[in-house]
């Protein structure tokens, strides 16, 4: 590294100089770890914004590639509002190979967080080959472009979809995987390509995160989910109907084997989330070729319980209208999250009346969004 310094010294690049410095501190700063540098593919996004924020917090340095599809750049000034730190954006599509590269050989990369991915599951019934050209053709320019320029630390943005309907709950790493849509199964597929690639490369280090569902906003109220059309998720459709743009809740039905009948998840706080991107960075450090876990909290709640802790964190009223079952739905589906917890030394801390208030106060205050 003081060679290299050396080098910028003597080449008089002052701007450039003063950059490797700071990251040489940073290098040597509590010594936790040289993986300071961070690119984030979709980082305008939901989870990729709050993921900022905590990468940014902790003196990461950011840059996001993203081509905007789902998402605006108001979402990263608004994390830089947040932070009082700049992010590095390039407005771009991860399939252009020629400007994904020209990304990597301006700036020093050390880990990419691939977020980049289309995620609407009734959308991809409908464009399977829009979802498997963007997700899967945009994961392998990504990795060509990583390994021709020696960056081999990967953390994967997966889902608990790839469990399919799981024959027992909480779901751990090892159970078996099967996905029911062109979605899930982009995913299945970039897990195995992922695991393909670290078989053939040892020098690779891959985190596959397998989310479960998250919700919720940065308690800021200046950053949160804001989807472009109307929401597939329930929390954000709750949300919009607490803030009058929506009039009732469909619930997608009520004669599941579940306490109450309506469908369990894993409801998981975003920035509980976002912190679990950074103990998997922390864990690439280690060289720990490839790694899988599941980011969730091990509770369930169902549909009625999230509506009961929407209204009393908003005081509002959700009228709901019980529906037919949704079509690739499952009755009920939570982690097992200890592995994280053992490997990463990562837990959720925040419980379902946070998640609520948080997305409320978000929503609340922008009901429109980032517009
Ligand atoms: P999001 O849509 O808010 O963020 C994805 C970002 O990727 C968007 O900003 C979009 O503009 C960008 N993008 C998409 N295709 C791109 C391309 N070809 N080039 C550049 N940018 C591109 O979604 P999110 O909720 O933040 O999800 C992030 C990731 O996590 C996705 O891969 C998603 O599949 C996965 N995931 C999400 C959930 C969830 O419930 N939100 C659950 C499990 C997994
Ligand atoms: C859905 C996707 C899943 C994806 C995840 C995160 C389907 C079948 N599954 O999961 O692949 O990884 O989002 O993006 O789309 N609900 C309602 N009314 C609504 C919306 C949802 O009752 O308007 C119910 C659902 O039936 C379910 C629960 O709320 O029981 C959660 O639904 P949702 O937020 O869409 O998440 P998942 O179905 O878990």
């Amino acid at each position: 590294m003081h060679q290299r310094i050396n080098e910028i010294i003597n080449d008089g690049i002052a701007g450039l100089f003063l950059y490797e410095v700071e990251t040489l501190l940073m290098h040597n700063d509590g010594g936790k770890t040289d993986i300071m540098n961070i690119l984030l593919t979709g980082g305008a996004g939901y989870i990729g914004s709050h993921t900022c924020v905590v990468l940014l917090e902790q003196g990461y340095h950011v840059m996001v590639i993203d081509n905007l599809c789902n998402s605006k750049a108001e979402s990263l000034k608004r994390v830089e509002k947040i932070t009082g730190k700049k992010i590095l954006f390039y407005h771009e599509d991860l399939r252009n190979p020629a400007g994904v590269d020209a990304i990597f050989r301006q700036n020093e990369v050390d880990a990419v967080i691939h977020f980049a991915g289309l995620k609407s599951v009734a959308e991809s019934v409908d464009q399977p080959l829009n979802y498997y050209q963007n997700n899967i053709s945009g994961t392998l320019v990504l990795c060509e472009i990583m390994q021709a320029n020696g960056v081999k630390n990967l953390v994967f943005s997966s889902s608990a979809t790839v469990y399919g309907n799981p024959e027992t709950v909480p779901i751990d790493e090892n159970a078996p995987v099967g996905a029911f849509n062109p979605y899930g199964r982009s995913k299945l597929f970039i897990e195995e390509i992922l695991t393909d690639l670290s078989l053939a490369d040892k020098a690779w280090n891959i985190a596959l995160l397998r989310y479960f569902n998250p919700v919720g906003a940065h308690p800021s109220g200046l950053i949160g989910e804001d989807p472009s059309d109307l929401p597939n998720n329930l929390m954000p459709y709750v949300s919009q109907v607490a803030v009058g743009k929506l009039t009732e809740l469909r619930v997608f039905g009520d004669d599941y084997d579940t306490p109450d009948g309506t469908g369990v998840r894993d409801y998981i706080h975003v920035m509980d989330l976002a912190e679990g991107h950074l103990s998997a960075l922390e864990k690439l450090a280690s060289n720990p070729g490839l790694v899988t876990y599941n980011l969730g909290t091990g509770k369930g709640y169902s549909v009625l319980e999230m509506v009961a802790a929407f209204e009393s964190a908003s005081g509002k009223q959700i009228p709901y209208k019980i529906m037919g079952r949704r079509p690739g739905d499952i009755p009920v589906c939570y982690a097992n999250p200890s592995l994280a917890e053992k490997e990463l030394g990562w837990t959720a801390r925040r419980g379902i009346d946070e998640m609520c208030a948080d997305a409320w106060r978000w929503q609340s205050i922008n009901p429109n969004g980032f517009v």
